[in-house]
């Protein structure tokens, strides 16, 4: 049978840490690309990563290089080429430098890999999605962004933190984009089936759900640069459903139009914002849309409305973008 061919293009501490795990799970052959400058990067991490297999049992093969050539015909290609975000910026600060990257990234992928299904993980976030989708021409099923299985796994492991109980009891729904005005959504949050309005008290909810909004944040001030583990997991459970087939429900920034009332009766007008979708082989198969209640409503479009500021800002700097 043949292999997954996953390619993940920048080889920083997300793109590294994407390859660890695809290749610590065995999800195809990974080949991860970084700029000229950057090759032997890309290369040395590829090694290292490689003479981890007959410790960690796998036998997915783990390349390096600057040539798109290498990457071609991937079923997966995931993007974190761009500028991580350093303590005082926001994710929005980083808009000039990475739409520039991404464009010229998904350009690439489009030509070399014409088939497959692209994740990205650049900031920020649902605008980036948005340029890659214009830059590739790609169908919208076959565009996705990483940020709500990550937003969605701190809001869990906070609430878990909390309640004292197992990470894996927490299920939870967190919707948007990836700014700090996501929306956490507490009334489709359980513990085993559980409602968790009825372990926690609404004040430690909220605290949970204001410590997700700005988890990200947070370990920027830590460690001065943005996380990586948790995104880059968030990134391979995706990776995982689509390789896999296996319709998993994950929170994706995926296209809506009439979906979420995000831009009704818009057609080819729409945007990529965080919502609940089916994963398998064709990428994003369904977007699974929920009643809101007027509060949850009022976040989402916020929330939406902020994503649209953005893309008018890439608008704005490439018109063929618009
Ligand atoms: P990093 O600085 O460690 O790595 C970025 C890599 O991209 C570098 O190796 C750089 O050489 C490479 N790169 C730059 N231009 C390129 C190009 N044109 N082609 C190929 N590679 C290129 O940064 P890190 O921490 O890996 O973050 C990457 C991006 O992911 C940032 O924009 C960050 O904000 C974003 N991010 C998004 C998250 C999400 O949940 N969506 C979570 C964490 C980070
Ligand atoms: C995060 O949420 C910076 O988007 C990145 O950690």
């Amino acid at each position: 049978m043949r292999r997954a061919k996953i390619s993940v293009i920048g080889a920083g501490n997300v793109g590294a840490t994407c390859a660890h795990w695809a290749a610590a799970k065995e999800l195809g052959d990974i080949v991860l690309l970084d700029i000229p400058e950057r090759a032997g990067v890309a290369q040395g991490k590829a090694l290292d990563l490689a003479c981890c297999g007959p410790i960690e049992e796998f036998d997915s093969k783990v390349t390096g290089t600057s040539d798109y050539a290498d990457t071609a015909n991937s079923d997966v290609v995931v993007v974190t080429a761009g500028l991580p975000r350093k303590p005082g910026m926001s994710r929005d600060d980083l808009i000039a430098t990475n739409v520039k990257i991404v464009k010229q990234v998904a350009e690439q992928v489009a030509k070399h890999s014409p088939n497959a299904v692209m994740i990205v993980v650049s900031n920020p976030l649902d605008a980036m999605v948005y340029t890659a989708w214009k830059a590739s021409k790609f169908p919208v099923h076959r565009i996705l962004g990483q940020a709500g299985c990550l937003d969605v796994a701190r809001f869990r492991a906070f609430l878990a933190m909390e309640i004292g109980c197992s990470v894996e009891d927490i299920q939870a729904l967190l919707l948007g984009g990836h700014g700090d005005d996501m929306v956490p959504l507490a009334r489709f949050t359980s513990v085993h089936g559980i409602p968790v309005e009825m372990l926690l008290s609404k004040e430690k909810i909220d605290a949970c759900t204001q410590r997700a909004k700005v988890g990200g944040g947070e370990i920027v001030q830590l460690m001065g640069t943005s996380a990586y583990y948790a995104p880059a997991s968030g990134t391979i459970q995706m990776v995982e459903a689509i390789v896999k087939d296996k319709k998993r429900i994950l929170p994706c920034a995926a296209y809506c139009e009439d979906a979420f009332g995000v831009a009704p009766g818009q057609k080819g007008g729409g945007f990529f914002i965080g919502v609940p979708c089916v994963l398998g082989s064709q990428g994003m198969e369904k977007v699974i849309e929920i009643a809101f209640n007027d509060s949850e409503k009022r976040l989402f479009d916020e929330s939406v409305s902020h994503v649209k500021d953005l893309v008018a800002v890439v608008r704005k700097t490439f018109p063929e973008l618009a």
